[in-house]
């Protein structure tokens, strides 16, 4: 792991900002250093469960669907593989977002696992308030042979979903879906990473 985060490199600086917001939007700024204990069950703030869920590495994607005819998509890293046989993975989307409504009308959707490159394409789709329709103008992307979603350029890899059910996860809903299409590029070996609220690369 790549020991330099997002806010070192002068280029990275806004995506930083974006991703500090995120973790921070109700919950004041983001503890970087020190230890963080969780007393009880009854007394974990969203804040001590931000931090230490935090120390979990993912990689970072963004989820695609259509809605009213325009193109929805959000960043998000709340992705698991479910199950093999049947083919299920699920995403975890807040229910404040806009993306929620989509993926709850909308009954396919698609994720683009993103490339190291990608940090640009994070935080534009995890600005708060960005401007709705045209999400992926000047962005290039392309459309998943099953579904038609749009899919990120670049991404080490992609799969297209059809919603299998959707359960109730406190302030987000578990989005499960069957995998439709999986495909993966042999080229990417540098996916992008999250960890304690900045982007980080593998070595
Ligand atoms: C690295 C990263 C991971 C994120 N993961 C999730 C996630 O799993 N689920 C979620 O609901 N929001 C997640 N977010 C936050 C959303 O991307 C962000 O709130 C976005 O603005 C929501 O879209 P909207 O503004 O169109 O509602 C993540 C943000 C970042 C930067």
């Amino acid at each position: 792991m790549d020991d330099t985060d997002a806010s070192d490199g002068a280029g990275y600086v806004d995506a930083a900002t974006i991703a500090l917001r995120f973790a921070s939007v109700e919950l004041g700024p983001s503890q970087e250093t020190g230890v963080v204990t969780v007393p009880g069950e009854d007394t974990v703030t969203p804040r001590q469960l931000r931090d230490v869920m935090g120390c979990l590495v993912t990689g970072v994607c963004v989820v695609t669907a259509v809605a009213d005819g325009e193109d929805v998509a959000m960043t998000v890293n709340s992705v698991t593989s479910v199950s093999l046989d049947p083919p299920l993975v699920l995403v975890c989307v807040a229910r404040t977002a806009r993306f929620h409504r989509a993926v709850t009308e909308s009954t396919t959707w698609g994720l683009s696992i993103l490339d190291g490159d990608a940090v640009e394409v994070s935080t534009r789709f995890s600005r708060p308030g960005r401007p709705r329709g045209g999400e992926f103008e000047a962005l290039a992307h392309h459309r998943g042979a099953v579904t038609g979603v749009a899919l990120v350029d670049g991404s080490c890899a992609y799969l297209e979903c059809r919603t299998e059910v959707v359960h109730p996860g406190g302030d987000h809903s578990i989005v499960v879906g069957r995998v439709l299409s999986a495909t993966h590029s042999a080229a990417s070996e540098r996916p992008l990473v999250y960890h304690r609220g900045a982007y980080r690369w593998l070595r």
